[in-house]
């Protein structure tokens, strides 16, 4: 079994088709975060009741909570087409602006990473989101003159992991701005008990509590290990996933009981270990792992001081 992998919350690739299978196609299979669904409700039957579309929408948080299933669901439940693109993706401003021509009244557009857009299109969404027109210029030189190209009403849903990057009038033009929080056990016991539904296996209560303990509050990392468990009791034992075989096969995998990925571990261990516990600064500590600064406070840290495990002070970072 491969033991870094399954606890990454960064890394996307799973199989595609168990992949689409398994993700929540309404509201109401969307398990968790209860409060963001109520407003999200009252959100879409607004917008319904008004004959409109939905006004534009950001999420951020973590990886693999939930944002891109949350885009793609919000469209199925307006009954609108969505289509997918992602900051990087968008390089130039004439690419955004044939995707945002060719929308129709009520169409979704889904940028993911949305905090890496350059500035150029990031001007050019300002005013289409707000205007829902484009101001383009034709032709070079003296002769350039500047049009103005209507588009329908459409919806924008940004995600982002760093919501610190996203520049305020970039977020002034969301009417929604939503975090999404690491999950509590129990929804995660859920998931991985309704991912086991949709997958044909059979588990038994116990074991899918076992999984969700160690799931780093990430429903990609439940469903996963979820994957592996099954792999294992299929060949360890009847095919029905029972509690001794989840703890076999986490264990093997080399998750622990908080849910801590190696790296996880690794951080702590540099921070204890490397600078007795601190304060260190994150530029040292990304350097001793050899990961980007990036990756450091967007995926490790926010779990360990939802844990208290560590602390960001003004001197630097922490353990406890
Ligand atoms: N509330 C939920 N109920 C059930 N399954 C969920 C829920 N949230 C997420 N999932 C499942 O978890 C997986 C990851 O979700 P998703 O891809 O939407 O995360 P994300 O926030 O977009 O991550 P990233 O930031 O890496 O793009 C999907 O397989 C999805 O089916
Ligand atoms: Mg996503």
């Amino acid at each position: 079994m491969n033991k870094t992998n399954s606890l990454d919350p960064n890394r996307k690739v799973e199989d595609k088709e168990i992949e689409l299978s398994i993700r929540p196609k309404g509201l109401s299979e969307f398990i968790g975060q209860q409060k963001l669904k109520d407003q999200l409700d009252i959100f879409i039957r607004a917008a319904k009741s008004r004959g409109e579309p939905l006004d534009h929408i950001l999420f951020y948080g973590p990886p693999g909570l939930g944002k891109t299933t949350l885009a793609m669901l919000l469209s199925g439940e307006m009954g609108s087409n969505i289509k997918i693109t992602s900051g990087p993706a968008l390089t130039r401003a004439g690419d955004l602006a044939s995707i945002l021509t060719s929308l129709k009244k009520g169409d979704f557009l889904f940028i993911d990473e949305i905090h890496r857009l350059n500035k150029i299109v990031e001007e050019t969404l300002y005013s289409a989101m707000e205007d829902y027109a484009l101001d383009i210029v034709l032709g070079k030189g003296p002769s350039a003159r500047s049009v103005r190209l209507k588009l329908q009403k459409f919806t924008i849903v940004g995600a982002t992991t760093r919501i610190g990057l996203i520049s305020s009038p970039m977020r002034d033009r969301f009417g929604m701005v939503q975090q999404i929080d690491f999950y509590e056990e129990q929804n995660l016991k859920d998931i991985v008990e309704r991912t086991a539904l949709v997958l044909g296996v059979e588990i038994e209560s116990t074991a899918a509590r076992e999984i969700a303990k160690r799931s780093r509050g990430t429903p990609r990392i439940a469903n996963r290990l979820l994957k592996r468990v099954r792999d294992y009791a299929q060949v360890a034992g009847d095919g029905k996933i029972n509690w001794r075989e989840s703890k076999d096969a986490l264990e093997k995998l080399g998750v622990d009981e908080l849910g801590l990925s190696d790296a996880d571990r690794r951080y702590l261990d540099v921070v204890k270990n490397q600078y007795g516990g601190g304060p260190v600064g994150v530029e040292n500590i990304a350097a001793a792992l050899t990961e980007d600064v990036e990756t450091i406070t967007d995926v490790y840290e926010p779990f360990l001081m939802k844990k208290g495990l560590v602390k960001r002070t003004p001197r630097g970072r922490v353990t406890s």
